[in-house]
């Protein structure tokens, strides 16, 4: 286990660059095995998940290559294997490979996946999806036995527009027989990433990024070169870290459009920020106004960047209210807030946050991954030094974030605890 290490209150300025968006990452990966050819995706971010996803790719029989950001995926003669539990429960994306490998062999058997422990985040829309393409589902305790001797192109309608139950019925369909018709389906920019990147392969997929996706099932799919898109919510984590300690911090490489929801309560706030083409300058400011958020699937305030914003509220004169409509379980953040001096109240899904507080350093614990990066956020801004154990949550989503801060200015270290 590894610990971070910050002497607050220092300034930041000059500029950090947002790397690949994760969660688009950790969809194309296991997508990749789709092709029947080697696939080369660009842009990959250097993190634990993708780590971890590599292993199950090899386990497979896959050949990787990575050079810099750049890997290069040749699964051309991979075997159908029960992927072990030990590995399928490292994060949630690994349930992106039961539907590659469902699209590609008709049959898979896996584990319920891993994740952060932030609700029960359960499977059954993708499961519905399955189901939809004429595939039967066999559940025996955690494992799950998925068969179609075809897959068919159907309808499915989703209960709740879930990011990973689109992107998981788009795999498993894009080599169907026939049409599938995906409602309510999920609007985040990767589930747009994920189809552009199996277009290029030659697949056809329709309406990504709306309600309704119409994908027409090809034979094969070939070669490619793709390119993950920037990380809107490492893009997030720096803009409010600039909000609360920056001095003409500039995050660069990012879509503007796809934190949009974020800037515009920043606005509200009353935060000092030049928005570019493609990056933002953000500087600490004074007597900020407190505002309601309440998550919701993009583009409305993303529940991902909750936990990060929730710091940011805390300096706020007045008292902001915070609703987490997404997950149960999102708030394990708070506590280790309030031993750093702020005064927040859990109540259900809501959080009352009282405003001003001047943070104070305190040793503290990275419950999940975007728990752990708001510490480092409010650490970065605290008075003295915060300790911030149980950091490879932190590690699983966020690229060589001890040079990215170190570089503007912040005095921070990693250390094995
Ligand atoms: N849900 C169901 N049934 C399902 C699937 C989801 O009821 O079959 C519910 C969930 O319980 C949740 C809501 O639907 O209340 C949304 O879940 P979704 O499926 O959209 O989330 P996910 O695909 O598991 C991805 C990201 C999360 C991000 C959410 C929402 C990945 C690997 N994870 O999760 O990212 O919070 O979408 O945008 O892409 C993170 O990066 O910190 C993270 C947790």
């Amino acid at each position: 286990m590894n610990k971070i290490i910050i002497e607050g209150n220092n300034i930041l300025s000059g500029e950090i660059s947002i790397s690949g968006a994760k969660n688009s990452a950790v969809a194309l990966v296991p997508a990749s095995l789709l092709s029947d050819d080697i696939v080369e995706i660009d842009n990959i971010p250097n993190i634990t998940d993708i780590d971890a996803l590599n292993e199950i790719l090899k386990y497979l029989g896959a050949k990787v290559k990575r050079d810099g950001s750049l890997m290069t995926i040749d699964s051309t003669n991979i075997k159908n294997k029960e992927i072990p539990e030990s590995i399928s429960s490292k994060l949630r994306a690994s349930y992106y490979f039961m539907s590659s490998l469902l699209g590609k062999f008709k049959h898979v058997e896996m584990y319920f996946p891993g994740g952060c422990s932030i609700g029960a985040r359960p499977i059954d829309q993708t499961l519905k999806g399955f189901r939809a393409l004429g595939a039967t589902v066999i559940e025996e305790g955690n494992k799950f036995i998925i068969d179609a001797e075809e897959l068919v192109g159907g309808n499915v309608t989703l209960d709740v527009p879930s990011v990973g139950a689109t992107i998981n019925t788009i795999l498993a369909s894009v080599k169907a027989k026939g049409r599938t018709v995906i409602n309510n389906a999920a609007k985040e920019p990767e589930i747009v990433n994920v189809a552009t990147f199996l277009n290029q392969m030659g697949a056809n997929i329709k309406g990504a990024g709306t309600s309704k996706i119409i994908i027409n099932g090809v034979e094969k799919l070939g070669k490619c070169y793709s390119e993950v898109i920037p990380d809107r919510i490492e893009a997030g984590t720096y803009i409010v870290a600039g909000a609360l300690a920056g001095d003409k911090l500039k995050i660069s490489n990012i879509i503007p459009e796809h934190v949009g929801a974020l800037l515009s309560k920043l606005k509200e706030i009353g935060v000092d920020m030049e928005v570019g083409e493609d990056y933002v300058v953000v500087s600490k400011t004074d007597n900020l106004k407190p505002v309601r958020i309440k998550t919701l699937g993009y583009p409305g305030f993303a529940t991902d960047l909750q936990q990060i914003i929730t710091p940011l509220l805390a300096t706020c004169n007045g008292k902001s209210v915070l609703e987490e409509t997404i997950y149960e379980n999102r708030f394990q953040n708070v506590p280790y807030l309030n031993d750093m001096g702020a005064n927040i109240e859990i109540n259900g899904r809501k959080i009352f946050i009282n405003g001003p507080t001047t943070f104070k350093g305190a040793t503290v614990k990275a419950t999940d991954l975007r728990a752990g990066a708001c510490l480092v956020i409010a650490g970065l801004a605290a008075e003295g030094k915060t300790t911030i154990t149980n950091v490879e949550y932190v590690l699983r989503g966020y690229e060589n974030i001890i040079e990215k801060l170190t570089n503007v200015g912040a005095k921070l270290k990693m250390e094995e605890e």
